[in-house]
């Protein structure tokens, strides 16, 4: 698909030089830790996608029994003209909501927006044409910095899918649900997904799966940061864990230095050591409680009006109204 076909906020260069910051200010720190965004290169959102298939990777089968079920309640009780999803990667279970959205009859126009090309370009392409007569906007863009640029006519439906939301850091989560509400107006809507806390071997388990793809997923950074900044990582180096953090209700994604290391980054101007057994943190993955949920979008200006859970009250669904 060519360029002309999706709204493009992000060129090499500015991605080059965002990650060369994140990469600077991340492994000089303390405890160091590179922001979950990276993984995805196209490789990264493959592997995603092979991590939805996994039987230790529950979530997006919960969260798409739960939409199987709601998509028509959510089409009728919002009467979208426009959904506009955060983080679509594949957009698989939002045809869920395309569906019934497309059957209420409301529905004009669909925006789905990714930092990952390839993954938003797949998306896109396939969409259109299951869909036709669906405006499909596809916006390769940060949803931390190009919420304001979102095209679709009111009322709009943003979906934010997946859990993602447990990737923020919670300081950042309640910016971010501020950010998404200030360019709403009132009367639009949030769909939002939350894994929910539950046996930590499940979670541990969830995001350390018997066939090592959560592993190729998580050194996939590495990978990144070795195309992108010319860095040495030797991937070989780095042992993947998931860790449960019980104070925090969070996994955390690491990666673990197997030797003492030296690795050179010259696209950051920087070498880095590692001591054995020092690690990075790649990802947190927040797990929410319901009361919880319910209270950081009401101080983020919404009002829950729907929550629904799978059958195994393993993941929550909230659709949420704005006010002022
Ligand atoms: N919503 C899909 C995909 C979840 S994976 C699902 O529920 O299955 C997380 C997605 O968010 C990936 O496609 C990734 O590329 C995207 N993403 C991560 N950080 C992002 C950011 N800061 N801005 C935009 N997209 C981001
Ligand atoms: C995208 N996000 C919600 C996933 C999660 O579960 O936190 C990313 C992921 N990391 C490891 N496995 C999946």
């Amino acid at each position: 698909m060519s360029e002309l076909e999706l709204d493009v906020h992000r060129d090499p260069d500015g991605i080059a030089e965002a990650l060369r910051v994140d990469v600077r200010s991340g492994l000089s720190a303390t405890q160091k830790w590179l922001p979950a965004k990276w993984f995805y290169d196209a490789r990264g959102s493959e592997l995603f996608e092979d991590i939805t298939r996994l039987p230790e990777y529950y979530p997006t089968r919960a969260e798409r029994e739960v939409l199987e079920r709601q998509a028509g309640e959510i089409a009728r009780v919002t009467g979208a003209r426009t959904l506009v999803e955060l983080g679509s990667g594949s957009s698989e279970k939002t045809r869920l909501l395309l569906d019934g959205m497309r059957e209420h009859g409301t529905l004009r126009t669909f925006v789905p927006l990714d930092v990952s090309e390839s993954a938003l370009a797949e998306a896109v392409e396939a969409i259109r044409g299951d869909y036709p007569g669906l405006d499909v906007r596809g916006v390769v863009g940060d949803f931390t910095e190009h919420l304001g640029l979102l095209p679709g006519d009111a009322p709009r439906l943003v979906a934010f899918l997946g859990g993602t939301i447990g990737n923020f850091l919670p300081a950042d989560r309640g910016k971010f649900l501020r950010s998404v509400r200030d360019v709403l107006t009132e009367g639009e809507w949030l769909l939002l997904g939350t894994d929910l806390v539950k046996n930590p071997d499940v979670l541990v388990r969830a995001y350390d799966d018997a066939a090592g793809v959560t592993a190729q997923f998580n050194l996939n950074v590495l990978r990144v940061v070795n195309r992108t900044l010319g860095a040495d990582f030797d991937l070989d180096d780095f042992a993947h864990e998931s860790y449960w953090d019980a104070r925090n209700e969070w996994i955390e994604m690491r990666l673990r230095a197997r030797r003492d290391l030296t690795v050179r980054i010259p696209g950051a101007g920087m070498e880095v050591s590692f001591a054995e057994g020092e690690y990075i943190r790649t990802e947190i993955s927040a797990k929410f409680r319901p009361n919880g949920i319910a209270a950081e979008l009401t101080e983020n200006g919404f009002a829950v009006e729907r929550w629904w859970t799978d059958e195994q009250n393993r993941f929550g669904v909230s659709l949420a109204r704005t006010v002022s």
